[in-house]
Order: C-alpha cells, then sequence, then structure tokens
C-alpha cells in the first residue's frame, strides 16, 4: 500500500543549487542538472525594476539598452545586493521546479566556508522566500569534494581545489568532514581582469566582458604553448580615438599576463598544503589535488599545479557541475545530509535579521 508520505515524496522535487557568483546551477533529483545560467539580472535604472534574469540578462550585457543595467548580486561570492538575489533565486527556482508545479520541495544549498552569520542568514533567507520548503545549507567545499566523486566513508583525505569566478575555495575532507578549509576572494575573473588590462594599457584597445571571456576560454593556456606565435584579433574600441579597432595578440602575449593569476592560485594551494597534519599530508602525497569550478577548464592548468606543488593534480569530471552533483548525492543519504548541513536554524531565528527593513 502507497502511503501519503511516500505519495508526496514522488511529486515532491528534491532540488540541489549551486548558488555562484558567476552561475547558478540547479540539479533535480532524478532528472540531473536542469538549469545552468549566469547570477545576473538586467535592472531598469529608472524603475528600479528587474527586467531580465539569468541567460537573458546575460545577453544584454555590454550590449544594455540607455535605461538598463546588468548587475551580478552576488559579487564577491556572497549575498552583495540581497533583494535582487532573493528575486534571482525565486526565478530560477520556480524555472527549475518540475512541470512548472508548486509542490512542497526540499533543497539543498552551497555556500562558502568563510561566510559570515549575517551572510548565511541573508542566504537562507533568500532561500526561504523562494518557496522551496525545507532548505539545508551545506559547505561548497565538501559537496565539491562528494560531486567529484570523493566517498563520504573514506577514512583517507582528499585535497578539492574550487576555482569559482570570484572565489578559490581549498578543502581538505575525510570521512564526510571538513578538516581544513581555505578560500580567498578571487579566481578566475581574475585572469579577465588582467588580460582586460593589458589590451587596454599596452594595446590601445577597451574590450567588453564578453570578448575578454572569449580570449580565456579558447585562446589562453596555463602553459607556455610550444608555438608563441599563434594570433587572434581582438576588437573593441580605439582607446585613444574612441573608435570601433582591432588588434592582433599572440597567445605568447597572452600566455604571460595569464600565468601570474594562475601562480597566485598555485601558490595559495602550496601554503595551504603545507599546514597539514602528518597523516593528512601523507594521504594528500599519495593522492594529490582535484580540481573543481568554472577555472579548473583553463587550457593546462592541472599540469601547471602538478608542476607546481609536485603533486598530482586531475580535473574533476564536469567540473562546473562538481558542487551541484555533489549537492544532489545528499538526498540519497538523508543522515549525511543532516550532519553535514549547517543551518543552526534555531540559532539563527533568534539572531538580528539585518536585511529586513
Ligand atoms: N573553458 C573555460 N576556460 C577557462 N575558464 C573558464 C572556462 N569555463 C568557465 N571558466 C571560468 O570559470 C569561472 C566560473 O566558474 P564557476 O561556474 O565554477 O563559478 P561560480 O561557482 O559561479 O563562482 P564562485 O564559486 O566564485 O561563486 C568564470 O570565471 C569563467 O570565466
Ligand atoms: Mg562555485
Amino acid at each position: 500500500m502507497l502511503r501519503i508520505s511516500s505519495l508526496k515524496k514522488l511529486v515532491t522535487d528534491s532540488m540541489a543549487i549551486d548558488l555562484g557568483t558567476a552561475s547558478t546551477i540547479i540539479a533535480v533529483k532524478g532528472r540531473g542538472v536542469v538549469l545552468d545560467e549566469p547570477s545576473l539580472v538586467a535592472i531598469n535604472e529608472i524603475t528600479e525594476e528587474i527586467v531580465a534574469f539569468g541567460q537573458e540578462a546575460g545577453d544584454m550585457a555590454g550590449r544594455e539598452g540607455r535605461d538598463v543595467v546588468v548587475r551580478a548580486p552576488l559579487i564577491g561570492g556572497v549575498v552583495g545586493d540581497f533583494e535582487r538575489t532573493k528575486k534571482m533565486l525565486a526565478h530560477f527556482v520556480k524555472k527549475a521546479r518540475t512541470g512548472g508545479s508548486n509542490l512542497s520541495l526540499q533543497a539543498v544549498m552551497s555556500m562558502v566556508s568563510d561566510v559570515t552569520q549575517v551572510e548565511q542568514r541573508a542566504l537562507l533567507n533568500a532561500a526561504e522566500e523562494s518557496h522551496i520548503g525545507k532548505v539545508f545549507m551545506m559547505e561548497e567545499g565538501l559537496a565539491a569534494a562528494f560531486g567529484a566523486g570523493v566517498l563520504s566513508t573514506d577514512k583517507r583525505a582528499s585535497a578539492i581545489i574550487d576555482i569559482g569566478a570570484a572565489t578559490t575555495n581549498i578543502a581538505i575532507v575525510a570521512k564526510g568532514n571538513v578538516i581544513t578549509s581555505t578560500s580567498e576572494r578571487y579566481g578566475s575573473n581574475a585572469i579577465n581582469e588582467v588580460l582586460a588590462t593589458h589590451l587596454r594599457r599596452h594595446r590601445g584597445l577597451q574590450v567588453g566582458e564578453e570578448t575578454i571571456e572569449f580570449i580565456k576560454t579558447t585562446f589562453a593556456s596555463a602553459y607556455l604553448p610550444d608555438d608563441i606565435t599563434k594570433t587572434i584579433e581582438v576588437r573593441g574600441r580605439d582607446v585613444q580615438t574612441g573608435s570601433p579597432a582591432a588588434v592582433e595578440i599572440t597567445n605568447g602575449e597572452v600566455y604571460p599576463i595569464v600565468e601570474a593569476i594562475v601562480r597566485k592560485i598555485a601558490e595559495m594551494v602550496r601554503d595551504t598544503l603545507t599546514e597539514l597534519r602528518p597523516e593528512v599530508a601523507a594521504d594528500i602525497y599519495d593522492r594529490g589535488v582535484i580540481l573543481t569550478g568554472g577555472g579548473a577548464l583553463l587550457d593546462g592548468i592541472d599540469k601547471y599545479l602538478r608542476n607546481y606543488i609536485n603533486l598530482p593534480a586531475s580535473v574533476a569530471d564536469e567540473p562546473r557541475y562538481a558542487t551541484v552533483n555533489g549537492l544532489l548525492k545528499m538526498f540519497d543519504d538523508p543522515k549525511l545530509l543532516e550532519r553535514v548541513s549547517r543551518n543552526e536554524l534555531s540559532v539563527l531565528q533568534n539572531a538580528e535579521i539585518p536585511f529586513e527593513a
């Protein structure tokens, strides 16, 4: 006989939400990733209203209409613009729902490890106001580890380096626990910044974000190319005259600019690995590190890291989806979910709620 509770489970979406600075990725149990969109909103500057979300807002970025501005409400890895984050999240959740239904839900969501109480409250608030039912919060590094294939039963330590847009998070986990984690508020977007600055200062060309992203993802590499004379034409706006213009750049010119940022990330990894307890260090010596996040897709970054830290380094399958896949796995193991979720709701509910007017 089918009991009401099990019946309810059949029609309940279990949703995993990775609310990232660059993209929001949502996966639903039984369906996998159902939404992967930029964490952006387009705002009408006069009415202050949101006119587009996600991909639609992303398509406007850099070519906005007169009164429209495209913003990333989560820049910095936390809820910078709470009201807009809330609306964006609500929009994405609605879109991700099975058949647009209004059924009860449970959700698990990731947060960066160095998140403050205030930021955590804001995230949870944003989630709850999206009417997603019960919301569990889980540390990003642990989710990424599970998503990258680390088992919660494994007693030996694994190191996961998540390189996101605005944060790089290093987590050392064992037995489904975080042993240590460090997080810096810079990530792969730092490469975009230095590339744009280089083009403006040294080549006299102002370029948009889409162009820079294209250079980074198709032309840049973390290792010195054999042939450094490959060229690409970059178009934008001449700094002096303001006219539309183009310059040619070589991969040899791009390499040292990109390497400077990759080196910073590698230094952070190396520093973290020097502070491990001997047994943990022994495990990592054997296993090396696993890379996740969109930043891991930079051509050759695993090779660079391998050379830099003298340990194995590999990129997880679907590195951008590691966190969301790890979150999704929690629904198969409710006990583990209970143990790893960091809601501390009783504490939080009594705390001051600074964002509500
Ligand atoms: N093929 C690629 N090559 C190089 N970089 C890439 C590639 N694809 C994505 N990226 C970069 O990865 C970053 C986004 O990664 P990800 O989606 O993991 O970020 P996020 O989770 O939204 O950010 P955060 O974790 O900082 O909040 C962006 O900086 C993007 O430019
Ligand atoms: Mg991320």
